[in-house]
């Protein structure tokens, strides 16, 4: 039982010097019956939990794998930072002996039972830690009867309820300006908030034009903006980076970030939500059901690049098409790009009526479509599980776009427990 190891690597690329340092969490093995499992029972454990964790890894493109062997060894291009992700079992001694300094840092208390789960994250931030958790947790299904999950539970509360801003939560304390913001943009187009909750349920996308945005060649932004994601070129080409609150606003761009942040608010005060079966995930309500990641996604297109039809939130592989692979609902993209003309291509392809198909390929000749140019200043909103592309830029301009995934657990999301929401 010991011996059960397993390590993920996500080595990425150094390019933030503030406050990195590890990150653990604790979760205790589910007890099989009335023992823990028996030495024979570990390398079943074993493999069913490297599938799940395999399985979560391919659940995201942001996660690369880099090689096989013992350990398995993934990227996260798109963080930054030189991190590295363990998970693995043992017991209280060998971990006091083999990873101590790095477990007392645990966020979660001493407790002695002889086997836990632990993973860790080196060289990141908090909110790398928060967005690995959050990965987890999606794909908890996998492994919930594995291990004790309440941990992993106490740990996205504790991250997303320090995702501002949200109704509930109080924003002045978050220090975000979003809903105001969003208020302000969307007052000055020339759509008012019925027509737009009309657009978005209708249609499931609506397109608004707002003030220009500039994204100013910024030597930190292009600093980012150096790695592709782990799918493969022949998907996508675009170069992408996540950026927290702090991150854009060294970038130039903590504008934006609030503006894209306060969707959700707007959202939620704003549209009709069906009661669903489950309680939202904290710090959403049942009231308010949207919620924030804590980051953003930039994403630069250089003359040829493209990504090809896909949706935010397909269908999940291996069921009979009741569960959704994730928690986005909506897809939010603010684009950046000044004197953008059609013939400059870019375009994001909408296709209507294409929530339900069960993969890409039901895609028809005759399937309708609306093609959004990334002007300047434009949003787009659109139902996370749409089926869009980015259609191949044709000119030497940049194509810069910043996108928020919009998060809703229902029962047609990855299967969402019943929690109570804390106080
Ligand atoms: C696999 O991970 C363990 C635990 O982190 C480590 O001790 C071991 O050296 C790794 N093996 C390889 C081949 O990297
Ligand atoms: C770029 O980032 C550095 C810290 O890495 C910061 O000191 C500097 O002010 C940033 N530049 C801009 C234009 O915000
Ligand atoms: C956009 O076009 C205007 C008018 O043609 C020009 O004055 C301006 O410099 C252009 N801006 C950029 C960033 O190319």
């Amino acid at each position: 039982m010991n011996r059960l190891q397993l390590a993920f690597a996500l080595a990425c690329a150094a390019k933030t010097a503030w406050s990195l340092s590890s990150h653990s969490l604790k979760l205790p093995m589910r007890q099989t019956g009335s023992t823990m499992a028996s030495l024979s029972d570990s390398k079943v454990i074993a493999d069913r939990l490297t599938t799940a964790f395999e399985e979560m890894a391919d659940s995201t493109e942001f996660i690369k794998r880099n090689a096989h062997g013992e350990n398995l060894s993934y990227t996260i291009p798109a963080f930054g930072n030189d991190c590295m992700l363990f998970f693995h079992q043992s017991t209280s001694s060998e971990r006091d002996l083999q990873r101590g300094p790095l477990i007392s840092e645990a966020p979660t208390t001493s407790d002695t039972s002889s086997s836990d789960f632990v993973i860790t994250l080196e060289g990141a931030t908090k909110d790398d830690f928060g967005w690995i958790c959050h990965k987890l947790y999606e794909s908890r299904r996998s492994f919930d009867s594995i291990l004790d999950l309440s941990n992993l539970r106490q740990e996205l509360f504790f991250h997303m309820n320090n995702q501002p801003p949200h109704p509930g939560y109080d924003a002045s304390k978050a220090k975000l300006a979003g809903s105001d913001t969003i208020r302000q943009l969307f007052r000055s187009t020339e759509k008012d908030p019925e027509m737009i909750m009309n657009e978005l349920s209708s249609k499931g996308f609506v397109v608004l034009n707002g003030p220009t945005t500039s994204v100013k060649s910024n030597k930190n932004l292009s600093s980012y903006l150096q790695h592709k994601t782990g799918q493969s070129a022949s998907i996508r080409t675009d170069t992408v980076a996540f950026l927290d609150r702090k991150d854009a606003s060294l970038c130039g761009l903590q504008d934006q970030f609030d503006l894209l942040m306060g969707i959700s608010s707007y959202l939620n005060s704003h549209f009709d939500f069906e009661p669903t079966g489950h309680a939202s995930l904290a710090p959403a309500t049942m009231q308010h059901p949207l919620t924030n990641p804590s980051r953003i996604q930039a994403s630069k297109y250089g003359k040829g690049d493209f990504y090809v039809m896909h949706s935010d939130n397909s269908w999940a592989k291996g069921e009979h098409l009741t569960k959704r692979k994730n928690y986005r609902s909506f897809t939010a993209i603010l684009y950046c790009n000044d004197n953008w003309s059609d013939a400059d291509g870019g375009a994001l392809r909408i296709y209507s009526d294409s929530t339900e198909w069960e993969s890409c390929k039901d895609a028809k000749p005759t399937s309708d479509y609306t093609d959004v140019f990334p002007s300047n200043g434009r949003l787009v909103i659109f139902d996370s599980k749409l089926a869009h592309s980015v259609e191949k830029v044709l000119t030497d301009k940049e194509r810069h776009a910043l996108t928020v995934w919009i998060l809703r657990p229902t029962e047609q999301s990855v299967e969402g427990e019943v929690v109570d929401v804390p106080p």
